[in-house]
């Protein structure tokens, strides 16, 4: 299903409800190396009212342009985070980073889309719910922006609305079931099957959050009836086959009705690995890890400050085969899994308390809105294991082509939004909550040192980072997909 934006004419700028011309406002981006998923040119880059007009060499500068000098750095796309949850209300209280703080934060580490959820209340219209999640992200955020939605009860109306909200007027192509949270999200097997077999009818793609929400009720009142209440207890209660078994469950059901199967926050080996098995096998599935599984590992549940261990609570859990961030970034490197999102869902330390006697009440989530392009870079890139072309790929290029916004965005050409990046492959910065741009009180990336900084940063052809200062208002940004 495609997504059309209305926007300016050509040479025309917003005026007072009508286009004037000749008053166009343009970059000029020289020097750099162009970086897009298929090759890396030496190329400027010339912008006009948030497009890119122009990809070549020796670009002359119009009479007013801002120039901006890239030499020796690359130019690439801005980044796609496929999946966040902003100020999401979640486990009796709501993620601290809303719409504006969530998009700053993930301009400032050089993301310039964000794909959040729409999450209805069992019962609630979807029509109603997307009006809800609309109100508040126009109302605040700063980059472009798209919705996801998830299905969390099913009955025949719902098949309803799921087309409507399939029409150009609402723009969901993807529809997101979740196999856990037992009574508040959870759907059972059949009512999945009716979600994908409605998703297959409208042309959109199904997604899901892979763990057994039986099973893990089921272990929890284990884990505390043998006096386990500390945050070990939460990976202990979703050990990695629960997240396999509902992976495999999910291939095979939306395999039956030939729909095809996005796999949200993938975060273990034998996951991954069944995502792997069925794409050889011919099924339409992608896998998305996210930058806490590629760069984390679930050592930190066992650490004896509470607060440190609950920061790492989200679900599926991390892992404790300390070998699993670099496993995942392998399969992403080669090919095996497709893109990455962070999965940011935030919440303070007043938040997480509400677990102190129970790890089944720690709110579920963490960090990486910011810093998920350094990470990747680090891990990826710097490592040796991928190259600027796939980085940018799993950053933005194919999020953007499977959720029907490519070339608008995902790609540094003629004709597409100038949501780009002036980046710095070399240069290092040390990640920390002293000096992130969330609202929340821990990174759970603290004290790593990353190569990759984004060092000028445009949405929609407006420079909004530049010597390390993030210059945007509230709403500032309100462009969306629909
Ligand atoms: O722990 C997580 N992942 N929190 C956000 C909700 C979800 O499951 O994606
Ligand atoms: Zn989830
Ligand atoms: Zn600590
Ligand atoms: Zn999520």
């Amino acid at each position: 299903r495609s997504s059309v934006r209305v926007r300016a004419p050509p040479g025309g700028k917003s005026c007072g409800g009508f286009w004037k011309m000749g008053d166009s406002q343009f970059v000029l981006i020289q020097g750099g190396t162009v970086v897009n998923a298929n090759e890396s040119i030496r190329a400027d880059v010339l912008v006009e009212d948030g497009i890119i007009r122009k990809v070549g060499e020796n670009l002359s500068a119009p009479e007013g342009a801002r120039v901006i000098n890239a030499e020796g750095k690359m130019v690439m796309p801005g980044g796609i985070d496929t999946h966040t949850h902003c100020q999401m209300p979640f486990m009796g209280t709501q993620a601290v980073d809303d719409f504006y703080i969530g998009t700053k934060a993930a301009l400032a580490g050089g993301t310039t889309m964000i794909i959040d959820f729409i999450i209805p209340q069992k019962g609630e219209k979807l029509a109603d719910a997307y009006k809800k999640w609309k109100t508040w992200a126009e109302e605040k955020v700063c980059c472009d922006y798209s919705f996801h939605m998830a299905i969390t009860h099913w009955d025949e109306s719902v098949r309803k609305d799921m087309r409507l909200m399939s029409t150009e007027e609402y723009g969901i192509n993807s529809f997101k079931m979740f196999m856990a949270y037992k009574d508040v999200f959870m759907l059972q097997d059949h009512e999945m099957l009716e979600v994908f077999k409605t998703c297959r009818e409208i042309g959109a793609i199904g997604q899901v959050h892979a763990e057994n929400g039986d099973v893990i009720e089921e272990n929890q009142k284990r884990l505390l009836a043998m006096g386990i209440t500390g945050p070990e207890g939460h990976p202990l209660s979703r050990p990695e086959e629960v997240e396999a078994e509902a992976v495999l469950r999910a291939c095979v059901i939306s395999n039956q009705v030939k729909c095809p199967l996005y796999v949200v926050h993938v975060m273990s080996k034998s996951a991954a690995e069944i995502i792997m098995t069925k794409r050889k096998e011919g099924a339409v599935i992608f896998g998305e890890p996210i930058a806490a599984s590629l760069a984390c590992n679930g050592t930190h549940y066992w650490h004896k400050c509470w607060r440190h261990a609950a920061a790492y609570v989200l679900s599926p859990p991390l892992r404790e085969d300390e070998g699993t961030p670099d496993y995942l970034m392998d399969l992403l490197a080669q090919g095996h899994l497709q893109c990455t999102g962070t999965d940011n869902c935030t919440f303070n330390s007043s938040q997480k308390a509400r677990g102190i006697n129970d790890f089944t009440k720690i709110p579920n989530g963490v960090n990486g809105l910011e810093d998920r392009m350094s990470v990747i870079w680090e891990k990826g890139v710097w490592s040796g294991k991928m190259s600027p072309e796939r980085f940018v790929d799993v950053t933005s290029t194919t999020a953007a082509r499977i959720f029907n916004i490519y070339p608008q965005k995902g790609v540094i050409a003629p004709g597409s939004d100038a949501d780009i990046l002036v980046w710095d492959p070399d240069r290092t910065r040390t990640i920390s909550a002293e000096t992130h741009h969330h609202a929340v009180d821990f990174n759970i990336f603290e004290g790593m040192t990353v190569h990759g900084v984004a060092e000028v940063v445009l949405t929609n052809g407006k420079v909004v980072v530049e010597n390390g200062e993030v210059n945007v208002t509230q709403g500032g940004k309100s462009s969306i997909f629909f």
